[in-house]
């Protein structure tokens, strides 16, 4: 099943992705501190296996091999993944689609980098869910993504990019995604923290 801002738009934005992503964080510190803060939340540490769903061309890839992890990353998109395979070798890769990916290992961490928002409702659950059963015994889930905590002005202007750029879905999650759809997969904040001036959170969870 296709679904909008699919696998044919990362064909053609790949070459383009670093770029975009440098950019738009550059407002909030740049891209590399945006993602370490979220790695920081996250506790990772070296010697965890991991396990990062939806790792696009490798950003966040590279900085948790740097903190000593052991990672698997997926992604369904063939031109995203070459580029995270290039930028970080030592990572373990995977194309697949996350609506049908079901790993046979389990995780200290599984990490979701900007990936949720652009699910579908019915597959925003069932990849959380995924997330959730993935964990080793005392795993946690790490999470960052759109968020609806920002104050004026950068509300509206979040809000204008979002109605502009993403898909109808980054509403639906930046309105509902950590304060119910986390639980309703059964899975229980540990930590929450607004990032980017509210347009962002992360979160990191455990299994309820
Ligand atoms: C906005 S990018 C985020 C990439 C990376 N996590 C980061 O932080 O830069 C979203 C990524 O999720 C991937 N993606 C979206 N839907 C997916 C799905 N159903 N299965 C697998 N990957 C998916 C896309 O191919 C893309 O690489």
């Amino acid at each position: 099943m296709q679904q909008p801002g699919d696998r044919d738009l990362y064909r053609r934005l790949a070459p383009f992705y670093d770029m975009m992503s440098r950019g738009l964080l550059a407002p909030f510190g740049g891209d590399t501190r945006f993602r370490q803060r979220a790695v920081d939340a996250w506790d990772i540490r070296p010697g965890q296996r991991v396990l990062e769903l939806g790792c696009g061309t490798g950003l966040m890839t590279k900085l948790l091999v740097e903190r000593g992890a052991t990672v698997t990353a997926v992604d369904r998109s063939a031109p995203m993944l070459a580029r995270a395979k290039k930028r970080e070798p030592a990572a373990t890769y995977v194309e697949a689609d996350l609506r049908g990916f079901r790993p046979t290992e389990t995780y200290d961490r599984v990490v979701l980098s900007y990936v949720l928002h652009e699910l579908t409702a019915d597959a925003r659950a069932t990849t959380l869910e995924l997330a959730r059963d993935a964990l080793a015994p005392g795993g946690l889930v790490g999470i960052v993504d759109f968020d609806d905590s920002a104050r004026q002005p950068v509300r509206t202007l979040i809000g204008l990019y979002m109605r502009v750029a993403e898909p109808p879905s980054a509403r639906e999650w930046a309105a509902h995604g950590f304060r119910d759809e986390v639980a309703a997969a059964g899975l229980v904040t540990v930590r929450s923290e607004p990032v980017g001036w509210g347009t962002g959170r992360v979160g990191l969870l455990a299994r309820a």
